[in-house]
């Protein structure tokens, strides 16, 4: 069964049991607890605790959905059988439409007799302190046949949010040949970020399974990278690529790259952009001439995903291998400089120039990995601390010269949009009674002239003198 055909049955399969199609969301996504859309459930999330009426927005009380998925926690696994950075997240969900029974039917008859596949085993939540045993999913499953169910605990069988407050609640997971495809979660309570949990008023249903996975064992393939999803990119990579590892990873970070560039993600040094410049970089830095494979993932996917932009990804594609290659040559000719080097020289040369750690330990061998990890996460840590300190600096400061270069923040930026256009958007800022930073992205450096133009509008607006206003406005 080719992809295509798994993704449109889905459908299909939901739709004949009155489920609405919702059309996959932005991998940039709407919620601010992470960088980029990890699951099928996160557009729905309003939905799940009663901020938002699934009737008034589909129609419906049960949705289905195709969701274009990213998991930054699995970019070091990739390369094995089954992980991937970007994948397809084929899902049903329902808010108050119906419960466990009805989920577990669903997709019980779906996998067995929609696709005639055999459930080797389930799990169910196995209980703690907090929720009790899910002995009402255990009994349904049996009822159905399924005589392997295995009771596991809070880490394997408890989804919620992490490090934030969201809808979360217990799971029942189906493996098949082995491997983990479905994962049904029951939203029944509301996770707060101290850990408690509320009981919600209306109980969600929300599943998700890979098309990748779906695909391995619907295809009866030993891996991922062997079905129809990934089989014809892998063939026609360049032959100067050999190691099966290294094919793996670049067949997926080039889809990744692909979807994340088409959806708006642009490359930086921070947050989601930090990701894509990675992927990238990855790519780029064995000198493979890859770029033509670009076009094997549009066409290989453009039937379902008619966003995909070839020429913009194509675009930020070379531009980034010429920032890269230009990075590189100033980061070994610093290199080559240095008599010895430390765990922090070795850090501020890839922080710098975005010197790959395997380069620099090319020339000294006696670096260790751990050491440098350890730099890398206490320099996060460090930048973390410095935007809460700023963030309070900035709020707490209220005499009258932060005011007014905190109004003439607002000039410069209207201005940059005037200029630019609205696609400039603010990344941070910083005032105080001095001066004023404005932190935005922009895929190259300004020159004099529009910076000159820039600052006579700023001062033209100044000059006009205008009014300013206060006024109480219903939120
Ligand atoms: N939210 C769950 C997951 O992503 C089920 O969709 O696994």
């Amino acid at each position: 069964m080719e992809s295509r055909e798994i993704r449109q049955r889905f459908l299909d399969f939901f739709v004949k049991h009155d489920h609405k199609v919702v059309p996959s969301a932005s991998l940039i996504p709407t919620d601010p607890s992470v960088l980029l859309t990890t699951a099928g459930m996160q557009q729905f999330k309003p939905y799940y605790i009663g901020q938002a009426d699934p009737f008034k927005d589909f129609g419906s009380k049960n949705v289905v959905s195709i969701q274009k998925s990213f998991r930054t926690s699995d970019i070091d696994e990739v390369g094995d059988d089954s992980h991937l950075t970007f994948f397809e997240m084929l899902g049903n969900f329902s808010f108050g439409g119906y419960g466990k029974q009805e989920a577990i039917k669903l997709v019980h008859e779906f996998i067995t007799q929609e696709l005639k596949l055999k459930i080797d085993y389930v799990t169910i939540f196995s209980g703690d302190g907090q929720v009790k045993k899910d002995e009402e999913s255990k009994k349904i499953w049996q009822d159905l046949g399924i005589k392997d169910v295995r009771e596991c605990g809070r880490a394997d069988n408890f989804w919620g949010p992490t490090g934030s407050e969201g809808p979360c609640g217990s799971t029942t997971e189906i493996y098949v040949n082995g491997i983990e495809i479905w994962n049904l979660v029951f939203n029944e309570y509301y996770c707060r970020t101290d850990g408690a949990l509320e009981k919600l008023s209306m109980f969600g249903v929300d599943t998700g399974m890979g098309l990748e996975r779906l695909a391995m064992v619907g295809q009866e393939k030993k891996n991922i990278f062997e079905t129809d999803l990934f089989a014809p990119i892998i063939a026609d990579l360049p032959a100067s690529i050999i190691d099966e590892k290294t094919k793996r990873i670049i067949a997926d970070h080039l889809r990744a790259i692909s979807f994340l560039i088409t959806d708006g993600v642009t490359p930086s040094n921070k947050g989601a952009g930090y990701v894509l410049r990675r992927l990238l970089r990855r790519v780029i830095a064995g000198n493979h001439d890859v770029a033509p494979m670009i076009g094997l993932v549009v066409d290989n996917y453009q039937t379902f995903y008619p966003e995909l932009n070839q020429p913009k990804i194509l675009k930020i594609f070379d531009e980034e291998k010429t920032k890269y290659s230009e990075a590189l040559r100033n980061g070994l000719r610093e290199l080559e400089k240095l008599s010895k080097i430390d765990t922090i020289t070795a850090f501020k040369l890839y922080e710098s120039y975005g010197l790959p750690f395997e380069v620099i330990k090319d020339h000294y061998p006696d670096l260790s990995r751990a050491e440098f990890e350890k730099e890398f996460e206490r320099h996060q840590a460090v930048s973390r601390a410095g935007i809460v300190g700023k963030f309070t600096g900035g709020l707490a400061d209220h005499d009258s010269k932060t005011i007014k270069l905190h109004t003439a923040h607002h000039l410069l930026l209207a201005s940059l949009q005037q200029i630019f256009g609205k696609q400039i958007k603010q990344r941070g800022s910083n005032i105080n009674q001095e001066r004023l930073r404005l932190d935005f992205s922009f895929d190259r450096k300004l020159t004099d002239e529009e910076k000159k133009k820039i600052e006579e509008l700023v001062n033209q607006k100044i000059a006009e003198d205008l009014p300013v206003t206060k006024k109480e406005m219903s939120k």
